[in-house]
């Protein structure tokens, strides 16, 4: 078994619940719509997001059916946002398949996102929690920011660490944080519980992006989606900005802004990659993302021994130490 079937065990009857309830929930007369999604389904991805709420859930409660609606609303607004992403990152490839953009069309993809968007509210309101449709609802909004302020980022010559860590508190973090309180929520806890479960979400996504954002470094073709692209996008992320705040050297700056405004070459993006990784950047992020991990085993450490406190700490040592 691999490092996600351990963490799946205590979970593994309300995993199948899930499944069938998300397939059900994605069905259209609408032939196009529906070539789309017979594509999209051809992949699960990892089910990250489902598998946390369905342990939180777990952790205080008894699954409920407004768990898995809960899943199921938040598990559809991931995958709007990856169609959406891959026309905004304009990005060809997606769980190690053609994406949508690429398969179809920009056209189609950002309609096709609009629908899950729509699934989305309709299992939201499915769970017939308020509070539940209050925080799918906010979290739509706070991943729209995210995209938006990481998108007034690229062409602004600072190289700055805080916008970083406000963009994927809201691009990332906000949805696993969602996944955790809207779990929380669903079995009926306290609003201090529901804050701590929200922060341990939070500070679990803070992880999950440091480590995408170290992948885009690497060359390995076993992540399923391209490599290199973010610096090809004017992104610098945590690694590159480490390393540029901390030298003196001009001309790896000079590349940098040059990376920011668009007009580097192929060349020049090869160099600062280079630059980023001789320069201790991707230690950094991972020192980063190991003391956001500390944080989230700290809260994990106040509740009571269970399997469900144990699979939750292995799916933290999985985020920090995956593949792909
Ligand atoms: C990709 O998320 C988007 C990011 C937040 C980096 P995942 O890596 O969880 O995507 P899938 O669902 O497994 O494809
Ligand atoms: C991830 O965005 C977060 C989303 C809102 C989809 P990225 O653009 O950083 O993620 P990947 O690398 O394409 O999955
Ligand atoms: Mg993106
Ligand atoms: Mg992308």
């Amino acid at each position: 078994m691999d490092g996600l079937s351990l963490i799946k065990f205590p979970i593994a009857d309300e995993l199948v619940d899930f499944k069938n309830l998300f397939d059900d929930s994605l069905s259209s007369s609408n032939p196009l719509l529906t070539s789309v999604i017979d594509h999209l389904r051809q992949r699960n991805g990892k089910m990250m997001r489902p598998i946390l709420v369905l342990l939180v859930a777990k952790l205080y409660g008894d699954i409920k059916p407004m768990t898995l609606h809960a899943a199921v609303s938040l598990e559809l607004l991931h995958t709007a946002s990856l169609v959406h992403d891959d026309v905004v990152d304009e990005s060809t490839e997606r769980r190690g398949q053609l994406s949508v953009n690429a398969i179809f069309n920009n056209k189609v993809a950002v309609l096709t996102g609009d629908y899950l968007l729509a699934t989305c509210l309709i299992q939201a309101g499915k769970t017939m929690n308020h509070n539940i449709i209050d925080v799918v609802s906010k979290l739509g909004q706070d991943l729209s920011e995210g995209e938006l302020l990481q998108l007034s980022n690229v062409s602004n010559p600072i190289f700055s660490e805080k916008i970083y860590f406000d963009v994927i508190r809201k691009k990332t973090a906000a949805l696993f944080a969602t996944c955790t309180k809207a779990a929380a929520l669903s079995v009926d806890v306290d609003s201090i519980t529901a804050e701590h479960a929200r922060l341990l979400g939070e500070y679990i996504g803070i992880c999950f992006q440091i480590k995408d954002d170290i992948f885009d470094y690497s060359d390995s073709r076993d992540i399923g989606k391209p490599t290199g692209n973010d610096m090809l996008e004017g992104k610098l992320t945590l690694p590159a900005l480490h390393a540029l705040n901390n030298t003196e050297d001009e001309e790896a700056r000079g590349v940098a802004v040059k990376v920011k405004n668009g007009t580097a070459t192929a060349g020049e993006i090869t160099y600062l990659i280079a630059f980023t990784k001789s320069n201790g950047g991707i230690e950094y992020a991972q020192n980063v993302m190991s003391e956001y991990k500390q944080k989230a085993l700290g809260l994990l450490a106040q509740l009571p021994d269970s399997a469900v406190k144990i699979s939750l700490q292995s799916y933290l040592e999985y985020v920090v130490d995956r593949h792909k």
